[in-house]
């Protein structure tokens, strides 16, 4: 365990970065940019988030993405204000984009590889309900400058030198670890910063909310509707909000399991690895939760695909656990 300077509750994240830069691991002062690049971002897709009724921002593009969801115009300016704030900043070599078919090579001497689902909870944006954006930071293997490679793209996610999200809810918070805790901060939009309001986030060990979309529960397998069952029988609350971010962080705070388990639809689940699950398996295991597919660690999985989908088990430790135990 590093040294961790205390932080008051109020302090700017921009303070936060700089007083905590020396337990990194690697040049501090390039993941400090990345951190504050995608904090920049975030505040430019908040404000377009904010003002969704009023501009042209609404409904979708008309093309679909490699996962084949249907490209929402929130999804595409999300994704080129997170891209252009990335690039700008020099420290990423490569992007690994829910929007984007391949990878994204910045053609720079960046040392870093970022996979982003620059909006999440796409089909939210049009109804005023909470959406997001998850991250991950990794090193790139091979060295800085030469042709970005395989294994600088497909990393298991144990290798994510940070991670975080962005909940554009009720308030809009920034959420992340770089191995050390986890803290959140919230975005006083009158200010344009975010200030640390959740320092050392823990996951409670149990919970009593379950988190699921109950609606393809017929081609659930068994043991998953086991444990529904089992939820019910311990009269357990259900929240499902179609929006991960918004459900992971309820869940994080409050105690309890998101599933999202294989369907008949998504037989190796909905959910993307490489920008979705592994962020938020990196962030619960740094909160004491914990994100396993049903059988094996989240973080230990090795990508075979950029854009690979996995089921997803997610949130309070012996949730997780419980939901795992039935055959
Ligand atoms: P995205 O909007 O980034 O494509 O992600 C959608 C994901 C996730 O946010 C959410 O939890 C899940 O899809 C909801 O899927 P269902 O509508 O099948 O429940
Ligand atoms: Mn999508
Ligand atoms: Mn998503
Ligand atoms: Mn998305």
């Amino acid at each position: 365990e590093t040294s961790r300077i205390a932080q008051p509750i109020g302090s700017p994240l921009d303070r936060f970065i700089k007083n905590n830069q020396d337990q990194f691991a690697y040049a501090s002062g390039e993941l400090s940019q990345i951190l504050r690049d995608i904090a920049l971002a975030s505040k430019v897709v908040n404000r377009e988030v904010n003002k969704a009724g009023l501009i042209d921002i609404m409904g979708a593009v008309g093309s679909q993405n490699m996962a084949g969801d249907d490209q929402q115009k929130l999804d595409v300016l999300a994704n080129i204000r997170f891209t252009r704030a990335l690039a700008k900043g020099g420290e990423v070599c490569a992007l690994v984009s829910e929007e984007s078919d391949s990878f994204v090579d910045l053609s720079n001497e960046g040392k870093y590889v970022i996979a982003i689902d620059p909006l999440d909870g796409s089909s939210n944006i049009d109804v005023n309900v909470s959406i997001g954006t998850i991250f991950s930071v990794y090193r790139r293997k091979s060295p800085a400058g030469t042709p970005i490679q395989q294994e600088d793209i497909l990393q298991r996610g144990a290798d994510q030198v940070a991670a975080g999200y962005v909940l554009y809810g009720s308030s809009t918070m920034l959420v992340y670890t770089t191995g050390h805790g986890v803290n959140g901060f919230t975005y006083d939009p009158t200010l344009g910063e975010y200030f640390l309001s959740h320092p050392n986030m823990h996951m409670p060990e149990d919970g009593r909310i379950y988190s699921v979309n109950e609606g393809s529960a017929n081609s659930f397998s068994k043991p998953v509707k086991d444990y529904i069952q089992y939820c019910k029988d311990q009269k357990y609350t259900a929240r499902y909000i179609g929006s991960l971010v918004a459900d992971f962080h309820r869940n994080m705070l409050k105690g309890g399991v998101y599933i999202y388990p294989a369907t008949a639809k998504d037989p190796d689940g909905k959910l993307r690895l490489i920008y979705e699950c592994n962020a938020l398996a990196f962030i619960a295991e740094q909160a004491g939760g914990k994100a396993t597919n049903g059988q094996m660690r989240i973080l230990d999985i090795t990508p075979g695909t950029l854009h690979q989908r996995t089921a997803f088990y997610v949130g309070s430790k012996n949730m997780v656990d419980k939901s795992g135990s039935f055959s």
